[in-house]
């Protein structure tokens, strides 16, 4: 008999990558956290080192690097990062981490440790965790921010059971961060998402904007 495979280790996200069922891949950064970066009001101001947990092929990381940030592409799947290196390159203001963001002494040996960042970029790592995870990311990803710190992230609130992708409700998930100790300066339905695989508009992503 067949071991199923595991959803949620790095081994299966690595499979995910080299099979190319990677259904998430939009191959440029996400629109909506693109527009926020470069238009919005609230956007957060470079210079600062910025965390993308679960930074995937590294589409953000790279746009907060041309941004003027310095941008911290993090992954435990090691294909991930081998397609961000390959796809974008690296340097002082780009660099890609191979942890998981649940193992405090993998974070630290990359030299994230306690207010070491200003900035967290969140997209579709939160949905990829399991939601028992998501205490946890809020507690690892806040204690990671320096006082004063942004938590940017695109949120795909869906109510499909199973996952990944896991889904949420949009204000349990703000009362998530609120209790986690984040301040909200922007939470809203979000403008201008990428296309589902069907080409149809996308309805179902929230865009938040928090500091520590
Ligand atoms: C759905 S993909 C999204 C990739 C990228 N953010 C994007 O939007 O294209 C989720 C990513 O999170 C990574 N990931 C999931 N759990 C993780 C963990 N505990 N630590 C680090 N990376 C993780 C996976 O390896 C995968 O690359």
């Amino acid at each position: 008999m067949n071991t199923p495979e595991p959803l949620q280790g790095a081994s299966a996200w690595d499979h995910r990558y080299r099979e190319g069922t990677d259904a998430w891949e939009l191959g440029e950064p996400a629109p909506p956290l693109r527009s926020f970066l470069q238009h919005h009001p609230l956007a957060p101001e470079p210079p600062g080192r910025v965390l993308v947990p679960g930074c995937g092929r590294g589409h953000e990381a790279a746009l907060l690097a041309a941004g003027g940030f310095a941008a911290l592409g993090l992954d435990f799947s090691a294909e991930a990062l081998a397609e961000a290196q390959r796809l974008h390159g690296s340097g002082p203001e780009l660099q890609w981490l191979h942890a998981d963001l649940f193992d405090p002494v993998a974070l630290g040996a990359t030299g994230l440790t306690a207010g070491s960042v200003q900035g967290v970029l969140e997209h579709t790592c939160f949905c990829a965790i399991d939601p028992a995870q998501r205490s946890a990311y809020l507690t690892t990803v806040r204690e990671l921010l320096a006082p004063g710190g942004w938590l940017l992230g695109l949120f795909w609130c869906h109510p499909r059971p199973g996952g990944p992708p896991y889904g949420a409700e949009a204000s349990t998930l703000a009362r998530q961060f609120e209790q986690a100790g984040f301040t909200m300066a922007c939470w809203e339905a979000a403008v201008g998402s990428a296309s589902g695989r069907n080409g149809e508009p996308r309805n179902d992503e929230w865009l938040g904007f928090w500091r520590r």
